[in-house]
């Protein structure tokens, strides 16, 4: 008999293939996410749960799942589980990290463009048929060669960010907890405190986790220290920056632009943001393309084929489950 999964959002067809294949699989059919009692219903059927960003799995859900073996998240940021209520329960949490660096850091890079050269207000200029002509001052930009490029947070992909900075000739500021040889040594980055680093960048991209620490890391404070032709990139958690004193800094010109794929309060945005022509919006995208998607989801299978036959995955959250 096959073991129980139940998946909480269909996922690429390759992926659903290698479900059938290993699991007796139930699965959300509606294109949407699912409520609270819908995924109870389904953890209590069944061993697994292959779950969504977009779904909270807090300790009710968890308390609800009497045969659950695992938690397989369709991520890599895992702040959308309880993970010390599964963890008091025994129960392993995995997410889907490295394959989607790259893919990631690309976005990272198309907001910043997007931002910097204003993009998206002349696509959308061009498009209303008011394109007259070359002027000499029609959106003008900031340059991105030879600037400095603050990362903060430099995990997978903070580095990746930063490697790309290289054809650019920029300058690369980091914060982290400890050094990190492969920046220091070969990107000539230098390690500062968040403060230095949001004074001195022109581009700031965010790779941090979301936090108890992390939540409102950017508030308005943050945001005065910033060059006032800045641009601030935001791939990795909306709740990172405090979206109303973002919109705000916007607007009052603390801050040039910016660059978002995610939100505090997503899928709401700020009221006001989607009218404020120095920020590009993208619907937390920076993972989606065909092959990482699909990546992310092979990886998840091979997690929740582990955590049921009870060994320990490589991409273990909570690795104290297995003491
Ligand atoms: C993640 O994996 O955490 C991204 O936000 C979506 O791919």
């Amino acid at each position: 008999m096959k073991p129980k999964l139940f998946l909480t959002r269909k996922l690429p067809e390759k992926v659903m293939l290698e479900l059938r294949d290993k699991f007796e699989l139930k699965y959300n059919q509606k294109d949407r996410v699912l409520t609270k009692d819908e995924i109870i219903t389904g953890v209590k059927w069944a061993d697994i749960l292959l779950c969504l960003l977009t779904d909270s799995i807090d300790a009710e859900i968890i308390a609800a799942g009497e045969n659950l073996k695992g938690i397989s998240n369709y991520a890599v940021g895992y702040n959308n589980i309880d993970v010390r209520a599964a963890t008091e329960a025994g129960i392993p949490i995995c997410n889907t990290p490295g394959v989607l660096t790259e893919t990631t850091a690309d976005m990272a890079w198309a907001l910043m463009f997007a931002a910097a050269r204003r993009v998206v207000e002349a696509d959308n200029f061009t498009r209303k048929g008011k394109f007259k002509g070359w002027a000499p001052e029609l959106f003008l930009g900031n340059d991105i060669f030879g600037k400095t490029l603050g990362i903060v947070g430099a995990g997978r992909i903070g580095q990746a960010v930063a490697k790309r900075a290289r054809g650019f000739e920029m300058t690369i500021l980091y914060t982290d907890q400890t050094s990190n040889q492969y920046l220091d040594e070969e990107l000539g980055a230098k390690r500062v405190e968040l403060d230095e680093l949001l004074q001195n960048s022109d581009f700031v991209s965010l790779h941090v986790p979301l936090t108890p620490q992390t939540n409102h890391l950017i508030t308005g404070k943050q945001l005065q220290k910033m060059k006032k032709t800045a641009i601030l990139i935001n791939t990795s958690r909306g709740a990172v920056i405090k979206e109303a004193d973002l919109l705000q800094a916007l607007q009052n010109g603390t801050l040039a632009a910016a660059g978002l794929d995610v939100f505090e309060n997503e899928p709401k945005l700020e009221p006001g943001l989607i009218d404020c022509p120095k920020v590009v919006l993208t619907p937390h995208i920076a993972s989606a393309s065909r092959q990482t998607r699909t990546k992310m989801g092979l990886m998840a299978v091979k997690n929740a084929w582990q955590m049921w036959l009870g060994e320990k995955p490589e991409n273990i959250v909570n690795p104290q489950v297995y003491n």
